[in-house]
């Protein structure tokens, strides 16, 4: 059965929690294939708030194998907690698989990520602080700890000596901080590695498995487009590849068994952490979209930055993913606005372009030329079908098909999984097992 990528075409907090919990039930396999902690979902099971960074939604679901696949980065000790607090709400954690290529977060990581944002001072990236870019970049120079190394406590404090020692240089010679010593991470270490036991897997091998026994694969990426390391907008990005060529690099799957590649796009913008932000709104209007969305960080409360549906991005998204659908996220948070503007074009230096500006600076110097559309007054938040939606909400609806060039299968209407007008087929999740959660997602903190 060929599988399907879920993704977010903007700058994360596209409300992707919601759509995979919403598909999870027909799925056999939810996979995670980029990212780490940096992503989060907030999740209500059984009545308790739970907090999701590494584990793919689809625990939720007995029947589901989750998959933590290669591309992920782990920090051990936060997995171990997730799988705790899951386990403590009822929830079986049995069926988590972990790669054993996977890419460890280790201490020092966190370190290095502390003293670099620092030293940036005004030019930092706002980043979510968990590790993950050092973990990245140690990866990709060949000196990264991998999930596998840590059942050969030998290889392990080789490998963690070699480069603990350069780490240590630069934490105390260039940042004036004080050395890590390595005793404390490979006892840690070693216990996470035993408890962590049961979890590990070959996963391509299941993966390939799965797919060619014609079960259902659903890869899920954190972050989004905008947020990814080669198509976003560097260097305000993420270390990983959220789009639809990443889930496939991460999870280590072939490109001829995609069959779907559905992007969750937001009514309107968030973004978290520096970087350009075209269709960003003035404080007052942002407030106001805000309050309505609940548009904050799930741990720290941070307030994310807000602004008006960006097509222009849209297309962009839908282009280097190859997007055969949309899901359309939050759009009650609009209702009870008078207009909604929405950019469909740009203006750069000048010049109008409905396409992605080729250079950082002309995204930065773009203005967006919005089209007002009319809002609606009524409450949607019970919706079950495009026809129970006010004129204007469907004329919405339509346009960003039509302006995304990519039809919009799904519109969600409020947080829960039964709050989604499903077209073509997705119906809400009668078949499945009785609902149980919600879910939403966010950056991480
Ligand atoms: P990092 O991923 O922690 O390195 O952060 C890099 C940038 O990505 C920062 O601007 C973060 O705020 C942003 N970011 C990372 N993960 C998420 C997410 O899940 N949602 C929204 N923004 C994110």
């Amino acid at each position: 059965m060929p599988a399907t990528v879920v993704l977010g075409t903007q700058w994360g907090d596209e409300g992707k929690g919601k759509a995979v919990d919403y598909l999870a039930d027909r799925m056999d396999v939810v996979v995670r294939y980029q990212g780490g902690n940096n992503a989060g979902h907030t999740i209500i099971a059984e009545g308790r708030l739970l907090k999701l960074h590494l584990v793919p939604s689809g625990i939720l679901y007995p029947h589901v194998t989750s998959v933590i696949a290669d591309g992920v980065v782990v920090d051990p000790e936060v997995l171990l907690a997730e799988m705790d607090d899951l386990a403590a709400a009822g929830v079986d954690v049995s069926g988590l698989r972990l790669s054993l290529n996977a890419h460890l977060i280790m201490p020092y990581h966190l370190e290095m990520e502390k003293v670099t944002e620092r030293f940036l001072g005004k030019n930092a990236l706002g980043t979510t602080k968990r590790g993950i870019g050092p973990a990245y970049a140690d990866r990709a120079s060949r000196v990264g700890i991998r999930v596998q190394d840590l059942y050969d406590e030998k290889i392990f404090r080789e490998k963690l000596e070699v480069v603990l020692k350069e780490k240590n240089q630069i934490l105390t010679k260039v940042y004036g901080r004080l050395a890590i010593p390595i005793e404390g991470i490979v006892e840690d270490y070693v216990g996470y590695a035993e408890r962590l036991r049961p979890y590990i897997a070959d996963t391509t091998k299941l993966l390939h498995e799965a797919l060619t026994a014609d079960e259902h694969v659903l890869l899920e990426g954190a972050q989004g487009a905008m947020l990814d390391l080669d198509h976003g907008t560097y260097p305000f990005v993420t270390s990983s590849s959220p789009v639809a060529g990443g889930a496939l690099a991460g999870a280590g799957v072939g490109p001829g068994w995609i069959e779907r590649v559905m992007g969750i796009a937001k009514a309107y913008v968030t973004r978290v952490g520096a970087g350009p932000f075209p269709t960003e709104a003035d404080e007052a209007e942002a407030e106001v979209l805000r309050a309505a969305g609940d548009e904050f960080g799930t741990t720290t409360g941070r307030p994310r930055r807000c602004g008006w549906l960006d097509t222009v991005g849209l297309r962009y998204a839908a282009r280097v993913n190859g997007l055969t659908e949309l899901f359309l996220t939050k759009l009650d948070v609009l209702s009870r606005l008078e207009r909604i503007p929405v950019a469909v074009a740009y203006r750069v230096d000048g010049e109008v372009t409905e396409d992605w500006p080729m250079t950082q600076t002309q995204v930065h110097h773009a203005e967006p030329v919005y089209e007002l559309f009319e809002g609606w007054r009524e409450d949607i938040s019970g919706a079950t079908r495009l026809e129970d939606l006010p004129r204007a909400a469907r004329a919405y609806v339509d346009a960003v098909e039509k302006l995304g060039g990519v039809p919009v299968t799904a519109v969600g209407v409020g947080p829960g999984r039964e709050q989604t007008i499903a077209q073509q087929g997705w119906s809400t999740a009668a078949s499945g097992p009785p609902a149980r959660a919600t879910a939403t997602s966010g950056e991480g903190r």
